[in-house]
C-alpha cells in the first residue's frame, strides 16, 4: 500500500478548536470516513462519504478498498492519539501507511477552561473501560482529569472517587459540550456530584481543593 490512510482530528465539537492541517486534508478527501456529527459538519457534495457506526469491520473494510482508489480521510473527535479510531487502525494497517493529523483534545480544552496546566495531572478515561482502582487512589496534589460515558458518568465516577479515598468536600469541575454553545462547566463537591444527576460524556477535573 503505498497511499496514507489519513486520520484527522476534529477538536471536541466547534471548528475553532480544529486544526488548519487537519481542515486542509479533510477538505481534500475523495473518500471521507466519519461519525454523522462529523460528516454533517464537514462533508461536501464531491466526496463519498462512510458513515462510522457500531459495525466498526464495514468501516475498515471500506478504508482497504478506497485506499487503493483515493484519498482517504478518517475524522475522528479531539485529537487522534487520545482515545480514537487510531488504536484499531493500527491493529488493520500497519502504522507506516497511517498519517495522523492532530486537533485539540477534549481533554486539554477542559484544563484550559480553568487556566490549571495538565503537565501533572493524571488523565484516565471512564469511556467505555474502568481504570484501575490504583490509579484512582487519592494521593496529596493529585489532579485527574476523566473521560466518562453514559454508564461512568459525573455520579457513578463520583462515588468511585469517595471508595479510592478521596474526600468528600474534594472539588469537580464537570465540563459538558465544551465549545459548543450550550456548553457547562460547573464546579461542585465529590459528595453533591455523587448525588446530583448524572452529566454523560463530560470530562471531570478531580483535585483535593481549589487551590486559585
Ligand atoms: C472516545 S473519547 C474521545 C476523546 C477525543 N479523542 C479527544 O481527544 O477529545 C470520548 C469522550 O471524550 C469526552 N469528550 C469529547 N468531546 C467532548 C466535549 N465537547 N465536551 C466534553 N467532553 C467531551 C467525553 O468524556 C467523551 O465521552
Amino acid at each position: 500500500m503505498n497511499k496514507k490512510i489519513i486520520v484527522a482530528g476534529i477538536g471536541p465539537g466547534s471548528e475553532d478548536f480544529i486544526s488548519p492541517a487537519a481542515l486542509k486534508k479533510i477538505r481534500s478527501a475523495e473518500f471521507l470516513v466519519g461519525g454523522r456529527r462529523a460528516l454533517n459538519q464537514f462533508a461536501s457534495a464531491n466526496q463519498t462519504i462512510f458513515p462510522i457506526t457500531r459495525d466498526l469491520d464495514a468501516a475498515i473494510n471500506f478504508i482497504r478498498e478506497k485506499i487503493l482508489l483515493g484519498k482517504v480521510v478518517v475524522m475522528v473527535s479531539g485529537d487522534p492519539g487520545y482515545y480514537s479510531m487510531l488504536d484499531l487502525l493500527r491493529k488493520n494497517f500497519p502504522p507506516s501507511s497511517i498519517e495522523v493529523i492532530p486537533s485539540i483534545s477534549a481533554m486539554q480544552l477542559a484544563f484550559a477552561k480553568i487556566s490549571l496546566p495538565w503537565q501533572e495531572a493524571t488523565l484516565l478515561s471512564f469511556h467505555g473501560r474502568q481504570p484501575a482502582r490504583e490509579a484512582l487512589k487519592y494521593s496529596e496534589g493529585k489532579i485527574l482529569g476523566l473521560l466518562t460515558d453514559a454508564e461512568f458518568n459525573s455520579a457513578t465516577v463520583s462515588k468511585i472517587l469517595l471508595e479510592c479515598g478521596w474526600d468528600k468536600k474534594s472539588s469537580v469541575t464537570v465540563c459538558e459540550k465544551l465549545s459548543y454553545p450550550d456548553e457547562k462547566i460547573s464546579v461542585t463537591t465529590l459528595a453533591d456530584a455523587a448525588k446530583a444527576e448524572p452529566v454523560k460524556h463530560c470530562i471531570l477535573i478531580v483535585r483535593r481543593s481549589i487551590q486559585s
